[in-house]
């Protein structure tokens, strides 16, 4: 059954060019974009979309610049597109990540890492809430 994710393309990606080449990466691999739009977060939407983070040493870090400038949000849709996602991304360290995945090709820390990508249909559904309030429904 086609599922949904979400990713974020984060500042480093915007900053160094990068939206058209991870966007044709992940259509290449076969996900649908089913929405797409480039948007600034509020500081407290940053904190909302990490709240899992909270207690990390890294919240206020990863709050401040996710919310720096703007950055683009697209849902995607395949075949198990949330692990299938996750495994294009790489890991979360870039100097950890898989050879070829986006984190390996062009992370340069775990901080700056590219891109983010839902974890869990759980967090898919939160994170749309917040990145789409509008609703998706007329997708
Ligand atoms: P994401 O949520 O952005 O897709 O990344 P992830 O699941 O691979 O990693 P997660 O554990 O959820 O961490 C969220 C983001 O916080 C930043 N981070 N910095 N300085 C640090 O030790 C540290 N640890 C995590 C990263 O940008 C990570 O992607
Ligand atoms: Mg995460």
């Amino acid at each position: 059954m086609a599922e949904r994710t979400l990713i974020l393309i984060k500042p480093d990606g915007i900053n160094r060019n990068l939206i058209g080449t991870i966007l044709a990466r992940f259509e290449g691999e076969g996900l649908k974009i089913l929405a797409l739009k480039m948007f600034k977060f509020t500081k407290g939407g940053a904190e909302n979309f990490y709240a899992m983070h909270r207690e990390k040493p890294f919240f206020e870090e990863l709050t401040s610049w996710m919310s720096s400038q703007p950055i683009v949000a697209a849902i995607l849709e395949s075949e198990n597109a949330i692990s299938k996602v996750r495994d294009i991304v790489g890991a979360t360290n870039p100097a950890e990540a898989r050879q070829g995945t986006i984190r390996a090709l062009y992370g340069t820390s775990v901080g700056q890492n590219v891109v983010h990508a839902s974890d869990s249909q759980e967090a898919y559904e939160k994170e749309v809430r917040i990145v789409f309030p509008e609703g998706i429904e007329h997708f």
